[in-house]
């Protein structure tokens, strides 16, 4: 584990370990370790020019700056919080050293769960020490940038560990040690109960695995607890009512008996980071005690390939009563959702976010640099987008037109799971329309975060499990 700390001290000052790291300005970018003549250690990174700075090149320096140090085998660094000091970024000082602290910690990270080398256990960067007086604002910006960063990293680690050990089981598991020593609730519901209930969707995406699916819930109650009963349904309480987060929790996605492809399947371990997310970031709610009512959900199966498995063909009847005919085993995320979204309701949420790795066809869309945002709520895109480019969670709208609407209709059902037609247009939209006709009555956006799912070089982090957007997420539940 990295140590992050600072000092008022300035960095000619900190004791000799640390290598101290110089900013190069309105240089072309390299890096070298350079030794001075007193015998100490210098580390020297070019940050480009002062009035191209932006707040997404900002936390690409920072990650750089680590994975360089990283690959240099620097155990100990020193930084000056003056020398990133950028005229024209747009947000202030508070943003500045937590943005600072976050992004070291992120960059910092591996998954090393499945390495036997000891020596690769560890990182080699051992402590990151910032040198520069810090006001009570600036300290706690601080401290909430490594919180939610620890937040960050523990959904990464969720997601990365494999399906056979991360089964839905599992998946709660996880929920409960999350919110350990917070105020937070988990409860567990079993088959059982989800086929009492009546989820006839996510009971039928799980049947085929001998992993049994969960219904994993998460309450947090950091205003006062609300009454849940629909006659309540009026302003006086809206402070009450809950902010929802609903994840997918697809422990393994091979695609159902409408098998994937190996390409395409070899990384569907990571078909949770939905569910994953959703519970980082409702343990760091209760964590940073936001005076917030918050429920997370999170619909968790395996969608498997066997005899007992959904068919394509096959009818399901869900929680809000509607038919949905499976056209394809495959669309398996948008059918988990649609229960998990008809559950929300008993909540008498104030809003609602579901996130999920739910088409490939958002990385035709977007490539991989920002998740998919689909709302019909014109204020409730803007807050996210403006949030994510604050967070660096980064999302883009899609349309939810009621033109989309008539491509999801069944001959034999209300609903069918994919666009009828079998067409390939549009697909991400088709699943954020699916999951619109069990939406509730309060703002709602969906989040198709397969983009975000792998981290690629360019986010200048580990390989595997970005941990996105539980930043994003944060925000909303600190903000809206
Ligand atoms: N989990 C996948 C989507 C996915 C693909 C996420 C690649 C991350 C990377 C989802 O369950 C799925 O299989 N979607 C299908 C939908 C199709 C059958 C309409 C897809 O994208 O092919
Ligand atoms: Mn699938
Ligand atoms: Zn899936």
């Amino acid at each position: 584990m990295i140590k992050i700390t600072t000092t008022k001290k300035a960095d000619d000052e900190v004791p000799d370990r640390y290598v101290r790291l110089i900013l190069t300005k309105n240089k072309p970018s390299y890096h070298c370790l350079v030794e001075t003549a007193d015998g100490k250690l210098e580390f020297h990174i070019g940050k480009g020019k002062e009035k191209v700075m932006t707040a997404r090149r900002f936390i690409t320096l920072i990650r750089s700056i680590i994975q360089l140090a990283k690959q240099q085998e620097i155990k100990s660094l020193a930084m000056s919080l003056t020398d990133f000091s950028f005229k024209h970024l747009p947000y202030d000082q508070v943003w500045i050293i937590s943005t600072i602290a976050e992004n070291i910690s992120l960059a910092a990270y591996d998954f090393t769960r499945y390495k036997t080398d000891q020596s690769r256990q560890t990182t080699s960067l051992n402590e990151v020490l910032i040198c520069g007086d810090l006001n009570a604002r600036a300290r706690a910006g601080f401290k909430r940038g490594l919180t939610v960063a620890e937040y960050v990293n523990l959904a990464r680690n969720i997601a990365n560990t494999s399906a056979s050990e991360m089964t839905p089981g599992a998946l709660g598991q996880a929920a409960i040690k999350a919110t350990r020593g917070t105020n937070a609730k988990v409860t567990i519901l079993g088959e059982a109960t989800i086929k009492k209930l009546k989820m006839g969707a996510l009971y039928a995406v799980g049947q085929g695995s001998r992993n049994e699916t969960k219904l994993i819930i998460i309450e947090y109650y950091g205003a006062s607890r609300p009454v849940a009963k629909k006659s309540n349904r009026t302003k006086a309480n809206s402070r009450q009512r809950p902010l929802v987060l609903v994840g997918k929790g697809i422990t393994y996605d091979s695609g159902g008996l409408n098998v994937k492809p190996p390409r395409g399947m070899y990384d569907m371990h990571l078909d949770m980071s939905g569910g994953s997310s959703v519970i980082a970031a409702v343990a760091c709610a209760a964590k940073l005690k936001l005076k917030k009512n918050i429920i997370g959900l999170v619909p968790a199966a395996e969608n498997a390939v066997s005899d007992k498995a959904m068919r394509a063909g096959d009818i399901l009847t869900s929680l809000s009563g509607k038919t949905i005919e499976v056209l394809h085993t495959d669309a398996e995320g948008r059918l988990v959702l649609a229960d998990a979204l008809t559950y929300a309701d008993k909540f008498n949420p104030r809003a609602i976010l579901d996130v999920a790795t739910l088409t490939g066809a958002s990385l035709v869309a977007l490539g991989q640099h920002a998740s998919a945002i689909m709302t019909t709520n014109e204020k409730l895109r803007k807050q996210l987008e403006t949030w994510g480019e604050e967070s660096g969670d980064y999302v883009w709208p899609l349309p939810l037109w009621d033109e989309y609407k008539e491509y999801m209709k069944s001959t034999r059902a209300d609903l069918a799971n994919i666009a009828s037609n079998f067409s390939k247009f549009g697909g991400t939209i088709s699943g954020g329309i699916f999951l619109s006709h069990f939406a509730p009555n309060c703002p709602w956006a969906h989040i198709d975060i397969a983009p975000r799912m792998d981290a690629i070089s360019s986010d200048k982090l580990a390989k595997g499990s970005t941990g996105e957007p539980v930043r994003l997420l944060v925000k909303f539940l600190a903000e809206y």
